[in-house]
């Protein structure tokens, strides 16, 4: 709609370097950044913290009102909170990665926190110049109507690679099988499964380094705004 501001919609397998993009195109263009993972993830840290199984489907959508998870939308300083508490540091743990899929297979799970989402959304288009979100189901559930959407895909290798660089291991064979495990998890759940759509334009970022990356986006959203 006129005089509100663009949103900007990017969603990919784990690695295919969707969080630095997401946030080098916030930068460039003085937009907000959300990260939708990160929320899934505040979501299961707090569920872990209070001992819920998270394999049980009904205790997780049993409790999935309790915490209060708020996100900072600066794309140079994002920030994650649960009931007041930074958990930017939490999310990242292996518990968090290795029970992150399950809890976000949960329906009730997913309804809130795409609820909260949209929310975060309008108020960036309201408030500022837009938004760029980042996640699994942005372009076909969270923001279907947004104008720029991109589908990141990079190789196996590349991902865990890159994935490495950013958790600080060596065991790259480790990386890559731990990625293929959650990409399939991502990928298989029935309910807004990571799915590419057609209109979604598929870049593929294995051969690219960010800033390529970050100049080709910034120029489709710089069309897009224009059209
Ligand atoms: O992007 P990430 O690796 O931090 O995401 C963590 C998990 O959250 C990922 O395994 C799938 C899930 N997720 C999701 O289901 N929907 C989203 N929009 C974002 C993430």
């Amino acid at each position: 709609a006129q005089g509100k501001g663009i949103v900007i919609a990017i969603d990919g397998p784990s690695g295919s370097g969707k969080s630095s993009t997401a946030k080098g195109v916030a930068k460039a263009r003085e937009l907000r950044y959300l990260d939708t993972g990160a929320m899934y993830r505040a979501l299961t840290w707090w569920m872990l913290d209070n001992g819920v199984d998270v394999d049980d489907a009904a205790a997780v959508a049993a409790n999935v009102e309790r915490p209060v998870i708020t996100m900072g939308t600066d794309p140079s300083a994002p920030t994650v909170a649960v009931d007041g508490r930074d958990v930017a540091a939490e999310i990242r743990g292996k518990d968090v990665t290795t029970n992150v899929s399950a809890v976000s297979a949960v329906p009730e799970a997913r309804a809130l926190l795409v609820r909260t989402q949209r929310e975060i959304i309008e108020a960036a288009r309201n408030e500022s110049a837009g938004i760029v979100v980042e996640g699994r189901d942005i372009t076909t559930v969270v923001a279907p109507q947004a104008p720029v959407k991109l589908f990141l895909t990079a190789s196996a290798e590349a991902r865990a690679q890159r994935r490495s660089k950013e958790v600080r291991t060596g065991d790259i064979a480790a990386t890559q099988a731990d990625l293929a495990r959650r990409d399939m998890l991502d990928s298989s759940r029935s309910h807004s499964p990571l799915t590419q759509t057609a209109d979604a334009t598929e870049l593929d970022t294995t051969g690219l380094n960010l800033d390529e990356v970050v100049a080709l986006v910034v120029k489709l959203a710089d069309e897009a705004g224009n059209g």
